[in-house]
Order: structure tokens, then C-alpha cells, then sequence
């Protein structure tokens, strides 16, 4: 493709209506612009030639000889189950290391790692987790299962994490747990939720299910609370097509959660028979034989998109009005494996987020735009009211307590009903940053190719 240098000068005179241009000159972006095609004046959504005529998307996950290897040792072993191979246990050992815990029990899927840290750290009917709407409904399906509440609490308009500030009107004398939520790699208020966790001597449990690698003042998610959570399941960017790890510290909580995922076997062998709660959610040794090798590959990918994360971060945040999404502390690690920008319409010719993302995605650049949220928020969910109606709540709460409960189901950020100025850009970047310079480049030319023509979108 042939390039064509534009300097500031000729490229505020390009720009038709000298709107960006003008916003954008000033703010000195013309680096951005450097390496523009010379048909970069006719967007891609409006009957241009796109950036990129192949598309990012690469199979997923990622495999070759070594995973089919790995895979087919488990297989002729014999050994398919982690009571007689060594994948399993194996592994339990690399990544408690990897992330900085004495111990990691792994088990079939991260919903039922969140599962057996509730019911190892005693919730049950009666009792509330504090959480956050804005997740996935396997969230909350662990909370509602043991026939306990999930007292929500509203979300960050910066960030789409739960709002730490309102956590301490959320405690009750029936809080057990709060569990915090680390959305598509960026880390939630962890610090200060555990000051405050810490304050009222709450557990907390972190669902680090998307969050694998993230870190927070050099310390790695699911490492802060009495257990964390990691999900191994496909569309991660760790994986073994189900999978999941739970993490801590405490020698008793541990011991408890890997009974918990074995039908309640003693880990240490040191009590005979069946002396703790349990139920079966072990991990296969073929999954672990995958995971292992996954592992490896993950290292150098999570490099790479670290690499290539930051690259376009820092020339996309050139663009007046894109801005990196919040971090929480100074010192935060994000993953990349979704990769979010906030966007602020008003220095962007007044172009919604999503028609942003439409005329990026014209492109050939995988982008979407929208408000912060997953969803319309789990507490809107049908299971909910399913749950509140069963036999098993109505025996553990009062009808009192449920109605008090079903009232305060509205969050004014959640619910969008103070409507939030607040939007973000969104990228699948788990594919996207495993790419070469040029592909990097290119998502860096889709967006200056919109914003060079954004008064074309108005
Ligand atoms: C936030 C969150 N929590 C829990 C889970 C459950 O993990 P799994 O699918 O491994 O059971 C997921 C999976 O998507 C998730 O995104």
C-alpha cells in the first residue's frame, strides 16, 4: 500500500470540513497521521478502500504439535483421571508459582472454583455476597445457588467495575462475602475494597475469571482476597476448554477447596475417607495436559500483547477524546485481552461511540462502542426472581426481607437512568495484539483514518 506523509499543515487542509483537523492539529497528533494511505480520505463505511482487507481474525485457540503431543501422552497413559496422572497436580504446583500464592487447586471450570470458595468459606441460605451487577451471570448463579443473596452494588461510571465507595452501605450483619469482579483484564478497586473488607472482617473472593496475568502494584488478581479465581474456559486468554483455578494462601481455606472439588478427600492424605464437604469438579488430565502447554504459549502471547497493547494505547491516545480507560492504581497491569479506550463524543464531532466503532470496523478492525456495561445487568436476570420465588428462599428469608430485597434492585448508573456521558471503545485485542508491527500499525491507521474524516460521519 502506498503511503502518503502528511504534515499537519496539508493535513488540516485535507480535512473537508476542518473540524477534527482543527482539534487534531492543535493537539500535535500529526505523527498519527505520518503513514496514511493516500485514499484515507474516503472511509471504508462510506464506499472506500478499507485499511485492511483481511480481517484479524485467526482461529482460536491457538495449537500445534505440542498441545496434540501433550494430549496424546495423557491418552495413552491411561491415567485420563488427576487421581492417577500427574498432569493435574503437576500443574496445580507451576501456577501457584506463576502467580505469586503458596497454593492453586484446580477444577473443572471457574464457576465452580467461585463455587467451592463460597461453600468452603461457609455461605449459605441466609446470607449475602456483595458483588457487582455488571458481570457474568456465572457471578451470581454461584451466590443464588447456595441459596443466598447477591446484594448488589451500583458501578463506576469510569470504569463498569463495582463502585467501591458504595460497598460499606451494601454491609449487613449477613454480608459473608464480597466479591469483587475483574472485567476483561482490568483490575477492579481491589485495594480499597480490601481496606474495607478488612475493616468490617468480611472474606473476599475474587472472580478473576478474565483477569489471568493482571496485577495491581506488582501483585497478580486472585492473589488479593482469601481466594481468587481464574477461568481456564475457551474464549479466556489462558485455556483448556473448560478449566479453573482457584488460588490462596490459607493452609485450612486450601486444604478445604481441594477436598471440596474431590468429593471432600483429604489433599494431604493425612485424614482417611471422606472427612470434608465435597462434591466432583476435578479437572481432567487431559485438560491439564493441554493447559500446560498452553501455559507456555501464553507466556510469550501475554509478552507480546503487553508489547503491542501498549504501542497502540500510547498512538491511539493521541486522538483528542480517546483516553485510556481508568486504572485504579498508578501502578496497575492490565492484560490486553480486551483492549478499552474511554471516548468523549463531545471532542469527536459529536460521533456516538458506536458509529465510531461501525466506521473502524469498515475498516477491517474488530471494534466495538458502546456504554460501559456487560449487558443489561445480571439483576434484571429471570433466574433471579426465580430463585427469590423458590422454596429454598422463602424458607431461608423472610417474605419481608425478600420484598426489601426486590425494591432496592436499581442502580442509577447500571440502569443508565441518569443517562452517563460515559462511553468506552472496545476490542477483542486477545487476537488482535498477537499480531506483527504491520497489524499493529494498521489498527493505528484504521483510527486516524476515522478520526482524519470524522465530520463525514455527522
Ligand atoms: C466474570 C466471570 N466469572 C465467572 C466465569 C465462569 O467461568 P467458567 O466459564 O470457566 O465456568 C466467567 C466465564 O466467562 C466470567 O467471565
Amino acid at each position: 500500500m502506498k503511503r502518503l506523509f502528511l504534515t499537519r499543515r496539508s493535513f488540516v487542509k485535507r480535512s473537508s470540513a476542518g473540524l477534527a483537523g482543527a482539534a487534531l492539529a492543535t493537539a500535535g497528533t500529526s505523527s498519527l497521521y505520518a503513514n496514511l494511505a493516500r485514499n484515507a480520505d474516503k472511509l471504508a463505511i462510506l464506499g472506500g478502500t478499507p485499511v485492511r482487507s483481511k480481517s484479524f481474525s485467526q482461529p482460536w485457540p491457538i495449537f500445534d504439535d505440542n498441545e496434540e503431543k501433550a494430549l496424546l501422552k495423557a491418552l495413552r497413559s491411561r491415567n485420563w483421571c488427576c487421581l492417577r496422572g500427574d498432569a493435574v497436580y503437576d500443574f496445580q504446583k507451576t501456577f501457584a508459582k506463576a502467580m505469586g500464592t503458596r497454593e492453586c487447586v484446580l477444577s473443572n471450570g471457574g464457576t465452580t472454583a467461585l463455587s467451592a470458595s463460597l461453600h468452603v468459606l461457609g455461605v449459605g441460605p441466609g446470607d449475602e455476597v456483595i458483588t457487582t451487577p455488571n458481570t457474568f451471570i456465572a457471578t451470581i448463579n454461584v451466590i443464588t445457588n447456595m441459596h443466598a443473596l447477591p446484594v448488589f452494588v451500583d458501578i463506576d461510571p469510569d470504569t463498569g467495575s463495582m463502585n467501591a465507595d458504595l460497598i460499606e452501605d451494601a454491609i449487613t450483619e449477613h454480608t459473608k462475602v464480597i466479591m469483587p469482579v475483574h472485567l476483561a483484564g482490568f483490575p477492579a478497586d481491589i485495594e480499597k475494597i480490601m481496606v474495607i473488607a478488612n475493616k468490617h472482617n468480611i472474606t473476599v473472593v475474587e472472580d478473576a475469571c478474565q483477569s489471568v496475568f493482571a496485577e495491581v502494584n506488582g501483585k497478580k488478581l486472585g492473589t488479593f482476597g482469601t481466594t481468587g479465581c481464574i477461568s481456564f474456559q475457551e474464549w479466556k486468554s489462558l485455556v483448556s476448554g473448560e478449566g479453573g483455578a482457584l488460588l490462596g494462601s490459607d493452609e485450612d481455606v486450601m486444604r478445604r477447596c481441594a477436598a471440596f472439588v474431590n468429593n471432600g478427600r483429604d489433599p494431604k492424605r493425612q485424614k482417611r475417607g471422606y472427612p470434608y464437604p465435597g462434591s466432583n469438579h476435578r479437572m481432567t488430565e487431559f485438560q491439564a495436559a493441554v493447559l500446560t502447554e498452553q501455559f507456555k504459549r501464553f507466556l510469550k502471547q501475554d509478552a507480546l500483547r503487553q508489547e503491542n497493547g501498549k504501542y497502540v494505547e500510547k498512538k491511539l491516545c493521541e486522538i483528542p477524546g480517546l483516553t485510556p480507560r481508568k486504572r485504579y492504581a498508578v501502578n496497575t497491569r492490565i492484560t490486553y485481552v480486551e483492549f478499552e479506550l474511554d471516548y468523549d463524543r463531545e471532542r469527536l464531532a459529536n460521533v456516538s461511540a458506536s458509529k465510531f466503532a461501525e466506521a473502524v470496523r469498515a475498516e477491517g478492525v474488530p471494534v466495538s462502542g458502546g456504554p460501559r456495561r456487560y449487558g443489561r445487568g445480571c439483576h434484571r436476570e429471570g433466574m433471579l426472581e426465580e430463585h427469590l420465588n423458590s422454596g429454598a428462599f422463602r424458607a431461608a428469608f423472610s417474605k419481608a426481607r425478600l420484598d426489601k430485597y426486590r425494591k432496592s434492585l436499581r442502580f442509577p448508573v447500571m440502569d443508565d437512568e441518569t443517562p452517563s456521558d460515559k462511553e468506552m471503545l472496545s476490542m477483542d485485542s486477545k487476537i488482535a495484539f498477537l499480531g506483527s508491527r504491520k497489524d499493529t500499525d494498521d489498527i493505528v491507521e484504521a483510527f486516524a483514518k476515522v478520526t482524519k474524516n470524522i465530520d463525514k460521519l455527522t
